[in-house]
């Protein structure tokens, strides 16, 4: 095959940041994806309605003239939240998911949440609603090895807080691991998983062999070789229990190439071309179109995209290695490999 056409994809977890950075990389989205679920954790959060419509008005300025990418917005859970307010905004159709970020966990989650049975209140009006649940699944226990979080986590909150309160649906962020890909298999119709694109090519060796390298730290943090296979074979399965959720997370460099660097893999620019050549190396690039276009809408109850991407292969994907921004460099991430598959529009 050397020509696939897909439904728009969408991208069911970004951050997209605010002010100059915001400006720098809303194109990089907005030039192959249709829609996507925008993370809440700017500083300061962005906890009520009202934040989410103003911080939507300033992505869509953002944008590129006549761009037709569409924020999906999410409210940032914290142990006040409005449980009215949410229901308004969700009613009202400006925010599509509220995002569960355990305090500690990761960057600007401070305002997270520490105790959980504080937000069972909040979560039952959700599941009342239908409003989804996204969730940053790691503990921040000091006792439990950063490799282990997202497991412990499964165990200890997250399969608590869903026999607690059964209606709710709930998205599994980011999974890294095989518990991950094996809890959110069995979980059902309300139990979904985005998987990122960097988290399909890279294994914690990337971080740290040869050298530490920053540029592949993200959280949750990449995990063992067995464990990227895991995650292979769920985004190349077809199972519409998961779907594309990049965490593209741009910081600009001197942030990242720091004795404390920050969490976060910069994927927008070249994600697709990427995910083609991983599903292409599993003889699966006719499930592609499942995984970024078809199984997300359909957990989040929203129709597929009617327009369409066409991907060709070709000669090697010229593609910057740093998007340049007011605030300084993001680097694009390097997936260590050619990649053949051009993306028109
Ligand atoms: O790597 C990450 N970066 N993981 C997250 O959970 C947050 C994100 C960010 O905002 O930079
Ligand atoms: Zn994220």
């Amino acid at each position: 095959m050397t020509q696939i056409t897909l439904r728009r994809p969408d991208d069911w977890h970004l951050h997209l940041r605010d002010g100059a950075m915001l400006r720098a990389v809303a194109p990089e989205s907005a030039r192959h994806f249709g829609r996507a679920i925008i993370m809440p954790n700017l500083v300061p959060p962005v906890v009520t309605g009202d934040q989410a419509a103003a911080y939507r008005d300033r992505i869509l300025a953002a944008l590129p003239e006549g761009s037709a990418f569409k924020p999906l917005m999410t409210l940032y859970l914290t142990e006040t939240t409005d449980p009215d307010d949410l229901a308004r905004a969700h009613g009202d159709g400006l925010i599509t998911a509220v995002k569960l970020y355990p305090a500690g966990a990761t960057t600007n989650s401070a305002s997270g949440v520490r105790d959980f049975d504080r937000v069972r209140p909040v979560l039952e009006r959700m599941a009342e609603i239908g409003c989804p649940l996204c969730v940053h699944g790691e503990v921040v226990d000091a006792d439990i090895d950063i490799f282990d979080r997202e497991a412990v986590f499964i165990d200890r909150v997250l399969d608590p807080i869903r026999r607690a309160t059964p209606g709710l649906k709930v998205v599994m962020e980011h999974i890294t691991t095989a518990q991950g890909v094996d809890y959110a298999r069995a979980g059902g119709d309300r139990l979904g998983a985005t998987i990122t694109t960097h988290h399909l090519v890279i294994n914690r060796n990337a971080i740290l062999v040869g050298g530490i390298k920053p540029h592949y730290y993200c959280l949750p943090v990449a995990k063992r070789e067995e464990h990227r296979l895991a995650l292979r074979a769920a985004a190349t399965s077809g199972d519409p229990s998961f779907f594309l959720g990049t965490d593209s997370a741009p910081h600009v460099d001197p942030l990242k190439e720091s004795a404390c660097g920050c969490a976060g893999c910069f994927t927008a620019t070249n994600t697709l071309s990427i995910l083609a050549e991983v599903f292409e190396q599993e003889g699966a690039l006719d499930r592609l179109e499942a995984f970024t276009s078809l199984n997300g809408p359909r957990f989040y109850g929203l129709p597929a995209a009617e327009d369409r991407v066409t991907l060709t292969k070709g000669a090697p994907v010229a593609y910057p290695a740093k998007i340049d921004t007011a605030d300084g460099a993001v680097t694009v991430f390097d997936p260590m490999m050619p990649l053949h598959w051009h993306v028109t529009p």
